[in-house]
């Protein structure tokens, strides 16, 4: 039987999955937004609104899917799942309950407490903004803000890195939200463990290093993910097999606490002296961590999505060994003051060893312009980080006025600063 997949979301971690399954079933997708990458590839796309669930449920039955994947966050916190659980058709994806271990920050820190999840870090929660302001004006030490909820990743601020505890007192109180939670500053390097989950099995993927900092040398406000690399091992040049171990222990600790989970689970984790400590999890695949994995996956995305539905065994995920490098080209000014409206010129018939992934576009007769969000994304590979860099900088070409990419993502600088830095942190 063929299968009929729809796939909920239009941006570039939906355009890699659709990439992932196009050829292997029939594939209808709906998202706000046309992604003309998406679109090229389904069967049929529909423009809907993916945060209702009603929406949803009634094209998933038009084109009589038997099942569903859903790409990002927020249809997830919508209950989209639940509502295609309640039509019978199987949707890869945490119901909205599960979902809160992404989509509410103050039951990620007290699910972990509750059921001694490794990696946890100090943390307070507050339901009121002056009371979490007045405990950051007078803890000891530095600290990071978060309101509980979603914020597409830019709703943390950090201090002794970003902001004076002044600042972020101040921020705390002003930003509109009543619910934070007030971390211990973790210091270290960042690394993304994603995992496969469906009836308690949980199948890791490969360690991927996202950079959420608008410029280079990580400067710079936070984004939805300026890029990410992976390597040809599992583990990065600053990570270890232990490190990536526990990461892993951790995703299976989440795991047998929230049975029911199913769809990608994602761990951010901070590489601290004392080992890997949870910045966050996410309830679904990352963006642009996605743009790394899914190229390199060899095992069906489809034979992974049919046995979660099927109650059979996860298979065991099998990578190429190449390294990969993913950059996003978004608008100048994003993502703070984003200035739109670019012609988007990237010619993807030129690339020699590299994906195109397009993200926040808007697709017009005379052509693909940008919008106030990340644009788009090329992914290179190569038998180094490095390598795999430069052909995502030959394909991303000479640039239009008006769009910018991070230039050090990859490169053998960045990587040997990463490694310095880690060293320094474990006092090697
Ligand atoms: P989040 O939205 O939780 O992923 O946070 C966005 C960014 O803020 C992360 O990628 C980190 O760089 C930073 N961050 C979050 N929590 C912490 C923490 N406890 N210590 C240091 N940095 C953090
Ligand atoms: N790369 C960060 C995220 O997907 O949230």
């Amino acid at each position: 039987m063929t299968e009929r997949v729809l796939l909920v979301g239009g941006g570039g971690r939906e355009h890699a999955i659709a990439d992932a399954l196009a050829g292997d079933c029939q594939l209808y997708a709906c998202a706000g937004n046309r992604n003309p990458g998406v679109d090229a590839l389904a069967d049929d796309f529909r423009q809907l609104d993916t945060s209702a669930p009603d929406a949803v449920v009634d094209y998933a039955v038009d084109v009589e899917a038997t099942l569903a994947v859903v790409g990002p966050e927020g249809p997830l916190a919508a209950g989209v799942v639940d509502a295609l659980d309640a039509e019978d058709v199987y949707a890869f994806g945490p119901e909205q309950a599960d979902a809160r271990i992404e989509t509410d920050k103050t039951f990620q820190r007290a699910f972990m407490a509750d059921h001694d999840v490794p990696g946890q870090a100090d943390y307070e929660t507050f339901d009121d903004s002056d009371a979490a302001a007045d405990y950051v004006e007078s803890v000891d030490g530095d600290v990071a803000v978060k309101p509980a909820g979603l914020t597409g990743g830019k709703g943390v601020r950090v201090t002794g890195d970003q902001v004076s505890k002044a600042e972020a007192a101040d921020y705390v109180r002003t930003a509109g939200h009543q619910e934070w939670v007030v971390e211990e500053r973790l210091v270290g390097e960042e690394v993304t463990v994603q995992a496969f989950v469906a009836n308690g099995d949980v199948r890791p993927t490969p360690a991927a290093h996202d950079h959420g900092r608008a410029y280079e040398g990580d400067e710079g406000p936070n984004t939805g993910g300026m890029g990410s690399y992976t390597d040809t091992e599992w583990t990065l040049p600053f990570m270890t097999d232990d490190e990536y171990d526990a990461c892993v222990d951790t995703l299976e600790a989440v795991v047998d606490g929230l049975p029911s989970y199913r769809g990608v689970l994602y761990g951010q984790f901070m590489l601290t002296a004392d080992g890997p400590k949870v910045v966050e999890f996410n309830a679904r695949f990352g963006d642009p961590e996605a743009l790394n994995t899914l190229p390199t996956m060899e095992t069906p995305l489809l034979d992974v999505l049919t046995a979660a539905r099927d109650g059979d065994p996860l298979p065991d995920l099998e990578f190429a060994d190449v390294a990969t490098v993913c950059k996003y080209a978004v608008p100048e000014g994003y993502p703070t003051n984003p200035e739109g409206g670019t012609r988007v010129t990237v010619d993807e018939s030129a690339f020699e060893d590299a994906n195109l992934f397009y993200a926040s576009v808007d697709a017009r007769e005379d052509g693909v312009y940008t919008t106030t969000s990340r644009s788009y994304a090329v992914t290179g590979f190569g038998s180094s980080i490095p390598d795999a860099e430069a052909e995502a900088t030959a394909a991303l070409g000479d640039l239009p006025e008006g769009l910018r990419v991070r230039t050090d993502i990859g490169t053998r600088e960045l990587l040997d600063e990463r490694v310095r830095h880690m060293r320094r942190v474990r006092g090697d």
